[in-house]
């Protein structure tokens, strides 16, 4: 490999030496590795050292791979120098070293993605010459579902190893929703006993008239919920939950029918929904349903060292709320004119909650009806809009509109793609995606901590189908959030593709069911009546 097939691309990279020469890699190779860089070292001794068969054994005599944490560098920034005697990586921080050694790992080929060693002889060289890196954004995130269909614990730790793979330092993890409660909440056990089971559920797109009579459920218990974030952590990603307050709350409702507007619907006959869309079942607005979630939120916290908690806050339709006797008088008890004023009540009363606990709330766009909370970060999905509006008024930002990033949506218009729904988006519109919209100032832009691509998986039954949506996309996403890339029109489209040819073959090394360039393959492909095309489906099915 050389330093022109990196993904993200590097903001310099200088090689040396004639072509062939390097630094070789091999069983005498030691780790020299300073205080403060301990995760790389163990990433590259077990991941690396696994892939490469060797032992990568900790000491300073001899040829080595030196970490060194460097103040003069940005935290996230790194260097990675190769040279005839050794390998230096610098960062500014554990993770900027990290980074580097993912860099490193890209170098030396997609056998080093294995995780153990093909055939005998390979000889492990390094390209001569020095890389110079740092991120564009400070927040690089992926959003996934396990709500419409659960992902078993071991499968999230694969999206973590690959997440790390491609400098991405964000997992938002989507834990609640009508379709199924994830997270073990000892406070309140029903919520994973009875709201983490459906009996069956719509099979495809929601306008399919097909069901699959096999019940769908599954959810981490907190042991689960402290190995993936400690996980995460030794590859420098932050895990922001989600518990998705007051809409989208059907699951919950269902464990719990007290938390429902009782009033106006027989919740005790509600089950987890079975099928997609915007669900009319939301939180009742009264002190009881916060008191329950304060209790679901401080095992929340206890679980997650995050600074960001996101509230969710997204498609809560207010028609109960209106019908609702109660939730009118609560309206005129708490002054807040209208139904919009009583979902906004629900995020400023959190939003309150979670600063005294020195955290930060982060919800979808939707929170800026009735008014944003004081400290609320917005997740800008419908578009650029939320997310203007919301940086206008100095409150961060993560740009995450679904017109560009939203991965489950189809990669392509073809009647064979496994996932027919959404906005067509191939991986050069991914690549051409920009987080930055031009109606911020440059102060404005201050507040855009970075961009996130959400995965939501109603049309995702199993593991092979994330992959194919999210994959290769994430790739040309990962150089957006990282690289410090020209303008849209600019972006040199043919050099990524070049790259993505190294690429591809490492995400075959990992394992990546992804989507070819030619189109799905066979297996890739939905049988039968649902591989029909269907046009003109809204956007957010
Ligand atoms: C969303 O896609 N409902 C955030």
């Amino acid at each position: 490999m050389t330093f022109e097939e990196l993904i993200p691309a590097p903001a310099r990279a200088e090689g040396r030496g004639p072509h062939g020469e390097g630094f070789v890699l091999d069983a005498s190779t030691l780790l020299d590795a300073s205080p403060g860089t301990e995760s790389t070292e163990r990433w590259l001794r077990s991941a690396l050292g696994a892939a490469l068969g060797l032992p990568l054994a900790p000491g300073v005599q001899g040829s080595a791979v030196a970490l060194r944490i460097d103040d003069a560098l940005a935290p996230e920034a790194y260097r990675l120098a190769v040279a005839e005697g050794g390998v230096e990586i610098r960062g500014g921080a554990a993770s900027g070293v990290f980074w580097g050694a993912q860099t490193l790992r890209q170098l030396l080929g997609p056998e080093a993605f294995r995780r153990a060693p093909i055939g005998s002889g390979r000889q492990w060289t390094l390209p001569l010459g020095v890389i110079e890196d740092a991120p564009r954004f400070r927040w690089r995130g992926m959003m996934l579902d396990v709500s419409r269909h659960f992902m078993p614990k071991d499968g999230v730790l694969r999206y973590l190893d690959l997440l790390a793979a491609h400098k991405l330092n964000v997992f938002h993890f989507h834990l609640t929703d009508d379709q199924g409660w994830r997270i073990e909440i000892k406070r309140h056990p029903k919520l994973s006993e009875v709201g983490s089971w459906r009996p069956r559920s719509k099979w495809g797109h929601r306008a399919s008239e097909l069901w699959n009579e096999t019940p769908h459920g599954g959810h981490y218990t907190q042991d689960d919920i402290r190995e993936i974030v400690a996980y995460a952590d030794a590859l420098h990603i932050a895990v922001v939950p989600e518990i998705d307050i007051p809409g989208h709350s059907q699951a919950a409702i269902a464990a719990y029918p007290e938390l429902g507007n009782t009033d106006v619907v027989d919740t005790s006959s509600l089950g987890v929904w079975d099928t997609w869309g915007v669900n009319p079942n939301v939180l009742a607005p009264t002190e009881e349903t916060l008191r329950f979630y304060e209790g679901v939120f401080e095992e929340v916290l206890e679980l997650f060292p995050s600074t960001f908690i996101h509230v969710g806050g997204d498609e809560c339709p207010k028609d109960q709320w209106k019908q609702s006797p109660t939730a009118q008088a609560r309206i005129k008890e708490l002054g807040v004119g209208d139904e919009d004023g009583l979902q906004s009540w629900f995020i400023r009363h959190f939003d309150k909650w979670l600063s005294a606990r020195g955290r930060r709330l982060i919800g979808w766009d939707e929170i800026l009806e009735g008014g944003l909370a004081e400290g609320a970060t917005v997740s800008s999905w419908r578009g650029y809009g939320g997310g203007i509006a919301a940086a206008k008024a100095g409150h961060d930002v993560v740009m995450c509109p679904e017109q560009q990033v939203y991965l489950d949506h189809r990669q392509h218009g073809g009647a064979d793609e496994p996932a027919p729904i959404g906005y067509v988006r191939t991986l050069e519109d991914v690549y051409r995606f920009e987080p930055l919209p031009p109606e911020l100032t440059e102060d404005e832009r201050g507040h855009v901590l970075g961009t996130q691509a959400n995965v939501w998986t109603e049309v995702m039954e199993y593991h092979a189908r994330v992959d194919y949506q999210v994959f290769p996309r994430l790739a040309a996403f990962a150089e957006v959030a990282w690289s410090a890339l020209p303008d849209p029109a600019e972006r040199d489209f043919a050099d990524f593709e070049r790259r993505m040819t190294s690429h591809y073959m490492r995400l075959d090394a990992l394992g990546v069911d992804y989507r070819p360039p030619g189109g799905p393959l066979p297996w890739q492909r939905r049988p039968g009546v649902l591989g029909r095309p269907i046009d003109g489906s809204p956007p957010n099915v």
